[in-house]
């Protein structure tokens, strides 16, 4: 059991160096005395089904007659009936079936213990159609007002209450510092005081201030700061990877916001996917029990990430006591609950998990449930809070809270010859297919995980950037016109150009450098053509993160930072124009939160925190009172030769963002975050060592090797004659078949209805029946390397591509481009994996490489 615990960080953590509040934390004698009670009437079937949470998309509200649950999420792409665009009656009456299930529950003579019912309502209540969508935090951090985001949190709140949700899983406070990371978005801030300060704001808005009446009063929602610790320190940027800083800096910089959550009253931390030292954050007890708990005296609950747990050696997403021992006291298990209840209790019974740990993770669980009211509160449709959509959902108050966001989260980067503002009188040109594109200006997390299937129709109430300029423009008697890439008829008086990322969320946002979509040259095109016909060109840049925007910086006169701005995008044309009348309008008041890089590569922080090397500081920003005139910039972006081959999914030991390695067996596949990860039940472990990638099946189950990325189609460049080339050798035979092959994403729905089942849709694409080769024989066979000991010589797989799509596999939505897997034994080394052209003429060698020794696609 001792292996269990990492208590071997426990020194390096610096527990005693953390500052312990000044006042001991608030203690309520009735709250405890009624939880005492409570806890000591409960069976220990009830106690550990306290501990997890589960997803709407595998429980019902029927199971929680069998598993007394502690709380239901409903994660990124879960929704009533699987309908993320459901409406929010729907939503109310779920989380209603929810709430009076646990009711009804048997409680076996002591009050029925209440569920509580969490979302990602991460910039506003965006999962639910009709809701106002806030800026996402990396603008809102711009605004460096505190009070403004109070107010946010206090009508999001009021947005989620409206559904009979009871808590949502933000504020994110991590303090980013390498933007190349897919979640920056989420972070308010590279400055730890900032978060801090915002961290504390956003808590008191959402649960309403600590110590006042409105605490957790209706209209108010229990807040979660995540993620504990870290999450924004990882190398590389890479999401839910390894940090590599200092104790001291996770303390002062990562904890910082930590200690502001908890002193206005946060009452749930959720833990993080990274990893500090080699152990997972669910894994570190030093972390989760001796520093939050013992010395920032934090008395609300910490919370898993989804089945994070899974991803600490020895657990699986249905057994971790480690994760219980190092401190996570409730489990987010949302596919795996059922199971894991029933393992969770066998090792309390077995003595694996000390009961006392079960009654401390309990005890804070019925704690925070107490203080949060969730005990005397009606049933979600009964609560005073609840429905009444047209007055709490997208109100007018919250849509114009939302536009004045927008408007104090812009940072103007340029405006040479004082571009702006304009005059709304003239002819204007809107230029971008992404002007007129609410979602792609909502980005992530926003009615589904991802954000990208997103169109106007599913923001009813809502207003584009265009159509903020066109209701600005026209109102003053102006004209505007429309084009996707500058092409016009009429000259107008100044083009403005919208362009900028796409919707991203976690791990699939992620990037190897900032260099901004290095692949789309239209939009910079289109500016320099206008300039050259002498059109005054602004630019509009929506993103997620500060990027390497050098060349658009020099195309355009007038450069706007605009974020993820969200559902109100008149918030833009209302710094863009003078007001109607010829006045003034409103002047720009954001400043950067993050600094702007100078090149591609992420901006450098000294040992003392201080980026160094910026193009425009922390705290930059232009405002019509304050002009200045930028120069040319230099257009080289500076990106090592390492990071710039774009065709490589992996090479030197890397896996290149955004693509991900898994590893699954029969039942749970889990991402490689650390040098070494092995499937959930043990079939394969991988390591990055040598450079190189070392995949090891042992042989007892069936096990996969995955390479996986956002879903792409790869019908164009499949029949251009790209090809997938695998640099490998063998260093233990196969004893059994090798299937190699890829792998689709279930076909993306907008009807509601039951979502696709994935095993038919995989099996369409390839993998695991159908269209996958064997290439065991191959593997068998390769010669040795000479004079070396069992491993084989060097050699490069390549598949064409096209061979798939000549066995019917539908290479529309191809998330997994590379799948290995065999229920033998095999170990492999991969040295790297590319796209490549397929020689000229090579015709379709995959169906050969069945045979062994098929020599066409093996050099
Ligand atoms: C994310 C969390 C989120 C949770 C529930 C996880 O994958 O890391 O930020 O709250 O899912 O959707
Ligand atoms: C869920 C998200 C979750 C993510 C984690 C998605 O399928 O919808 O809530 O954060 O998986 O990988």
């Amino acid at each position: 059991m001792a292996a269990l615990v990492a208590h071997a960080d426990t020194e390096t953590c610096e527990a005693s160096r953390w500052p312990a509040p000044s006042a001991p934390p608030s203690v309520d004698p009735a709250t405890e005395a009624f939880v005492n009670r409570l806890l000591s009437q409960m069976t220990l079937e009830e106690k550990v089904g306290q501990m997890i949470q589960a997803d709407i998309d595998s429980v019902t509200p029927a199971d929680l007659h069998d598993v007394r649950l502690g709380s239901i999420l409903a994660g990124g792409n879960a929704a009533p009936g699987g309908n993320v665009r459901t409406t929010p009656q729907a939503w109310l009456d779920l989380v209603n079936a929810f709430g009076s299930a646990a009711k009804d529950a048997d409680a076996s003579g002591h009050p029925p213990i209440p569920i509580l019912f969490g979302i990602d309502a991460v910039h506003g209540d965006a999962k639910i159609v009709g809701a106002t969508i806030f800026p996402h935090n990396v603008g809102l951090g711009a605004a460096h007002d505190p009070d403004l985001i109070r107010r946010i949190g206090m009508a999001t709140a009021e947005e989620v209450a409206s559904t009979g949700i009871d808590w949502t899983f933000a504020p994110t406070v991590a303090v980013a510092r390498d933007p190349r990371w897919g979640r920056a978005y989420e972070s308010y801030s590279a400055d730890p005081q900032l978060v801090a300060d915002y961290a504390a704001a956003m808590v008191s808005g959402l649960q309403g201030v600590l110590g006042s009446a409105e605490f957790l009063t209706p209209g108010h929602t229990l807040a979660s700061v995540k993620h504990f610790l870290g999450d924004g320190a990882t190398r590389d940027g890479r999401d839910q990877g390894e940090d590599v800083v200092s104790a001291a800096q996770l303390r002062e910089v990562d904890g910082l916001p930590y200690e502001a959550a908890i002193g206005a009253g946060a009452m749930i931390v959720m833990a993080s996917y990274n990893s500090w030292g080699g152990t997972k954050l669910h894994a570190n007890h030093c972390l989760l029990t001796d520093v939050l708990k013992e010395r920032l005296r934090f008395r609300g609950f910490v919370v898993g990430d989804w089945n994070a747990h899974e991803q600490i050696p020895g657990c699986t997403k249905t057994s971790c006591p480690a994760a219980i021992l190092a401190g996570i006291d409730m489990l987010m298990a949302p596919d795996g609950w059922r199971q894991l209840y029933v393992n969770t209790l066998r090792q309390v019974r077995d003595g694996v998990i000390p009961e006392a740990r079960i009654d401390d993770a309990v005890t804070r669980i019925l704690r925070v449930k107490t203080l949060s009211g969730a005990f005397s509160r009606a049933l979600p449709r009964d609560r005073p809070d609840a429905g009444d959509f047209a007055a709490r959902l997208g109100s007018p108050a919250h849509r114009a809270l939302a536009r004045e966001a927008v408007r104090r989260s812009l940072v103007l980067l340029k405006n040479n010859h004082e571009t702006l503002p304009l005059s709304p009188g003239g002819h204007y040109l809107v230029v971008g297919p992404s002007a007129d594109d609410i979602g792609f200006a909502a980005g992530g997390w926003t009615i589904d995980w991802q954000g990208d299937h997103n169109i106007n129709a599913d923001f009813p109430g809502a207003t584009s950037i265009y159509a903020g300029i066109e209701h600005a423009v026209l109102a003053a008697g102006g004209s505007v016109g429309r084009s996707a890439y500058g092409e016009f008829e009429r000259k107008p008086d100044a083009a403005i150009v919208v362009f900028g990322e796409g919707p991203y969320a976690e791990f699939q946002g992620d990037r190897e450098t900032l260099a901004y979509a290095p692949g789309d040259a239209r939009a910079l095109a289109g500016m320099r053509r206008l300039r050259a016909a002498h059109i005054p060109v602004v630019a509009v840049f929506l993103s997620g993160r500060p990027l390497w925007v050098n060349p658009q910086l020099n195309a355009a006169d007038a450069f706007v930072a605009a974020w993820l701005p969200g559902s109100e995008g008149e918030g833009i044309a209302d710094l863009l124009f003078r007001s109607p009348d010829g006045g003034p309008g409103f002047d720009f008041q954001g400043k950067l939160g993050f600094p702007w890089p100078a090149t591609a590569m992420p901006v450098a922080y000294d040992p003392a925190g201080k980026a160094r090397g910026a193009l425009f500081p922390t705290g930059y920003g232009l405002s019509y009172a304050q002009p200045a005139t930028l120069a040319r910039l230099p257009e080289l972006p500076h990106i090592p030769p390492a990071r710039r081959a774009r065709d490589t999914l992996f090479a030197d030991a890397h896996v290149t963002a955004p693509w991900s390695v898994f590893v699954a067996d029969h039942a749970d596949q889990v991402r490689l975050t650390t040098a070494e990860q092995r499937s959930p039940h043990g079939a394969v472990d991988v390591k990055l060592d040598k450079g190189a990638l070392i995949a090891t099946w042992d042989g007892t189950q069936a096990g996969s090797l995955l390479v996986s990325g956002r879903a792409a189609d790869l019908r164009t460049v499949a029949a251009g004659g790209l090809a997938l080339a695998v640099r490998y050798r063998v260093t233990a035979r196969p004893d059994a078949a090798v299937r190699v092959g890829i792998r689709c994403a279930a076909p993306y729905r907008r009807e509601p209805g039951p979502p696709p089942d994935p095993a038919t849709a995989s099996a369409a694409c390839g993998v695991p029946s159908g269209a996958t080769v064997d290439l065991g024989a191959l593997f068998r066979s390769a010669d040795p390397a000479p004079g070396a000991g069992r491993e084989t010589a060097w050699r490069t797989l390549t598949l064409p591509l096209a061979c798939w799509s000549g066995m019917q596999a539908d290479l529309s939505a191809v998330d997994v481009p590379l799948a290995i897997e065999t229920t033998g034994r095999l170990a492999l080394e991969i040295g790297d994996i590319r796209y490549v052209r397929a020689a000229a003429g090579s015709g379709c060698p995959v169906a050969k490489l069945q045979q062994p020794g098929a020599g066409a696609t093996v050099r």
